[in-house]
């Protein structure tokens, strides 16, 4: 399903509409991964594989340009079986179209999705240093739940965030 992008504060002027992405769209998402992370980027060989397991979704968020629809973000949502966790594995808004509310979009796009899925919560790591990221997922209602030290390569701590996907469909209803 896609959705058009009305009532955030930083919604952009045209309209954005996002969608679950197949292994056609490969090219637009590693272009949004390469743009986005200096480190911990997916190779290009395990984008394709995630884009076509049924443990995977990958939500791209498009709007129109001169010359079709230009991507503008995606995002990674990982299932484990029979778990009511969902993981936001990654997150991406091109550089030009950040600070637009495309981010939380995004993110309210993977929550319905993996309440469709049975889960109940949706968890995410984000570097400690991140901290225009950890504000977007507070406003989208994640909370910190820990740390987990030295995550990643460079030595760096994540943070943990979660939100409530029940509780947040029901406040926003
Ligand atoms: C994190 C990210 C997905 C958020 O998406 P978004 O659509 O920009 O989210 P928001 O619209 O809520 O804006 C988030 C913050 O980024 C700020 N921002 C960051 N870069 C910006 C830019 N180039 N232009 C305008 N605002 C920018 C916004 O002003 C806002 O800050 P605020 O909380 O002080 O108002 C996006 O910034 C991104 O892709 N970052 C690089 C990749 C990354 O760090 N991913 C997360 C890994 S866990």
């Amino acid at each position: 399903m896609s959705r058009p992008l009305t009532s955030n504060p930083h919604a952009p002027s045209s309209p954005i509409r996002i969608r679950p992405a197949g292994p056609a769209d490969l090219d637009e998402i590693d272009a949004l991964e390469r743009g986005a992370f200096a480190q911990d980027r997916f190779a290009r060989r395990n984008l394709r594989r995630l884009l076509t397991r049924s443990s995977a979704l990958v939500l791209l968020a498009e709007r129109a340009g001169e010359h079709g629809p230009e991507r503008v973000g995606y995002a990674l949502i990982l299932y484990r079986r029979n778990a009511t966790v969902a993981r936001l594995y990654s997150i991406a808004v091109d550089e030009t179209a950040r600070g637009q509310g495309i981010g939380p979009a995004l993110v309210a796009e993977a929550a319905r999705h993996a309440a469709q899925r049975g889960c109940r919560r949706l968890r995410l790591e984000v570097r400690r240093s991140n901290g225009a990221a950890q504000r977007s997922y507070e406003r989208s209602a994640f909370r910190r739940t820990g740390i987990r030290p030295a995550y990643y390569d460079d030595g760096e701590d994540a943070v943990i965030m979660e939100t409530e996907i029940a509780m947040r469909e029901h406040t926003q209803s």
